[in-house]
């Protein structure tokens, strides 16, 4: 999951990477972006990917900056927003990081911190904070841990295939393979004590649910069981 990986990604990203923004069945995450909007004119969305919360963001924000490690989807995101006056799109260099310290009352980092090696997440979640302005509201949109958990316990009850990796002692870290990919996800108390180590306080810890078919189970849609989801964190900057 480094660079390459992302500008691999890139071109066929519609059909590979999961939208966050656009699955949300219940809007808590453009809910909880428009909350942040009242409180600042300028956001920073780190790790913006080809930008799918570009044009959402654009609406809200007076002033929209947006930055990812990858070139190829710097160039997407460029691309897509090129008609949105109020929207920057810089690749990820420690110059720019270094120009861009402090300078955000709301930062978003959607799906970002999910690198299995725990030393790579920890400088990114540092790098992320050392954006926001103390006291600013960032929003963090993370893989769960107990969905994960919780649709493998669905799977074996239905005697359907398990996900390959999601019950091998990695999975006990919250390492857990998403289309074979490992990938981090966050127990709620962890993502509370990992923000707090990073220079964040939880606020508020949200379900973003998504729809069954999100886990290959489109066929649990209608039925009454709780939906997967990811988590929503909205954090202070302290
Ligand atoms: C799963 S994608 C999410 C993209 C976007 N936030 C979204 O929700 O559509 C993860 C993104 O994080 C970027 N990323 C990972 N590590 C990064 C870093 N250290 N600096 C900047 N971008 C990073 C990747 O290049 C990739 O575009």
């Amino acid at each position: 999951m480094n660079r390459e990986y992302w500008d691999q990604q890139a071109d066929d990203w519609e059909g590979q990477i999961f939208d966050s923004l656009s699955e949300d069945l219940r809007g808590v995450i453009r809910r909880a972006i428009q909350r942040a909007a009242r409180r600042s004119d300028r956001v920073l969305d780190f790790g913006c990917g080809v930008g799918g919360y570009l044009s959402f963001l654009s609406r809200e924000f007076r002033e929209v900056h947006a930055i990812d490690w990858s070139a190829r989807c710097v160039a997407r995101a460029r691309e897509r927003t090129r008609r949105l006056g109020n929207v920057t799109v810089e690749r990820n260099t420690p110059r720019v990081l270094r120009r861009l310290e402090g300078a955000f009352g709301c930062v978003v980092a959607a799906n970002v911190v999910i690198h299995p090696n725990a030393g790579v997440r920890r400088r990114l979640w540092l790098a992320i904070r050392r954006t926001a302005r103390r006291g600013a509201t960032s929003l963090f949109v993370v893989p769960s841990l107990e969905s994960a958990q919780y649709c493998e316990r669905v799977r074996r009850r239905l005697g359907l295939a398990r996900v390959a990796g999601a019950n091998d002692v990695r999975a006990a870290a919250g390492i857990v393979p998403i289309e074979g990919v490992p990938t981090k996800h966050y127990a709620a108390d962890e993502l509370r004590s990992v923000l707090a180590a990073a220079g964040f306080r939880l606020t508020v810890l949200t379900p973003v649910r998504y729809a069954w078919s999100s886990e290959g189970l489109a066929q649990l849609a209608g039925t009454r069981r709780r939906l997967p989801w990811d988590w929503l964190a909205e954090a202070r900057a302290v």
